[in-house]
């Protein structure tokens, strides 16, 4: 397995970051999760955009282009011969000292892994997940605002660790408004009487290229789409509920907080949107 490590190509034991890198020492960074499907990379300039976006908002100033990067992607995924799997991006604030001053560090990292990835199961994708929602708040856009793919994941980290404990796949997350959010890595949909619903980002939630693709797809099967902010009620009472994102791809919940959804399995129009995203990613 090669792993790039600014610009260079090393193996896995050599793939190392110094411990005064600030990715390490304060979570100062960024990253994207991408998809390779069929040798292709998945929506490679929307994850780049949002890649760069986030790079811009919090001022890190990335050492390539997008091209160069993008160049990047193509050669790590060629040199480790992957046709189908999953690439992680990662660009820190690069090494320092012990001051969480981004000024002391000269030159920013970037780091690209790509790997097999299965995150859930064929029968998980058929029956749908048990999730429950968490007392995890996401934090709302005048903190640290969602929309940055930031290297600061313990937000999600806390709700991982609640969706472990209450031993489910993947747990909601409400903002401090009580509106629902996302998953701790992924977007949420819910559906009632045939209309689809998503939250706006501004409630809480990462703009996700999965999501987007959805809404695409809701557009073109002729499904009305809300983006709407929606409550735990609406989620209890929906006829379906789907989690979206680049590693969960569309997976039906089928139970919340103890409520079964609808029929209790993946219902029809998520598995409908999950056939028709299999489609287009191929
Ligand atoms: N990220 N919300 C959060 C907090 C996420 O971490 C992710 C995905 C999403 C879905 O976004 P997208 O569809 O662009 O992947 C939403 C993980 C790391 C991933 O799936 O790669």
């Amino acid at each position: 397995q090669w792993i790039y490590l600014n610009g260079e190509y090393v193996t896995k034991e050599d793939a190392k970051v110094s411990v005064y890198d600030h990715g390490f020492l304060y979570g100062d960074g960024i990253f994207e999760g991408i998809r390779i499907y069929g040798g292709n990379i998945f929506k490679c300039k929307e994850h780049l955009d949002r890649l760069y976006d986030s790079a811009k908002s919090i001022m890190l100033d990335i050492p390539l282009t997008q091209d160069e990067m993008q160049e990047a992607l193509v050669e790590t995924i060629s040199r480790n011969e992957m046709r189908d799997g999953y690439i992680r991006l990662i660009v820190s604030r690069g090494p320092g000292n012990l001051g969480l001053d981004p000024k002391r560090c000269p030159a920013a990292w970037v780091i690209i892994i790509v790997e097999q990835l299965a995150i859930y199961s064929e029968e998980a994708y058929k029956n749908g997940l048990v999730s429950v929602s968490v007392s995890q708040r996401r934090n709302i856009p005048d903190a640290l605002n969602p929309k940055i793919k930031s290297l600061n994941y313990l937000n999600n980290i806390l709700v991982k660790i609640q969706a472990n404990l209450a031993g489910v796949g993947e747990a909601i997350m409400l903002n401090s408004q009580g509106y629902v959010a996302e998953g701790s890595s992924d977007n949420i949909f819910i559906i009632k009487k045939g209309v689809v619903y998503t939250p706006p980002c501004y409630v809480g939630a990462l703009e996700g290229i999965t999501r987007a693709a959805i809404m695409e797809l809701c557009a073109k099967l002729g499904y009305t789409l809300k983006e709407e902010p929606f409550t735990l009620h609406d989620v209890y009472v929906a006829d379906e509920v789907f989690f979206t994102g680049t590693a969960a791809e569309v997976i039906a919940v089928r139970e919340v907080d103890g409520r079964k959804i609808g029929s209790g399995q993946a219902g029809p129009i998520t598995t409908r949107l999950l056939q028709e995203f299999r489609s287009i990613v191929t």
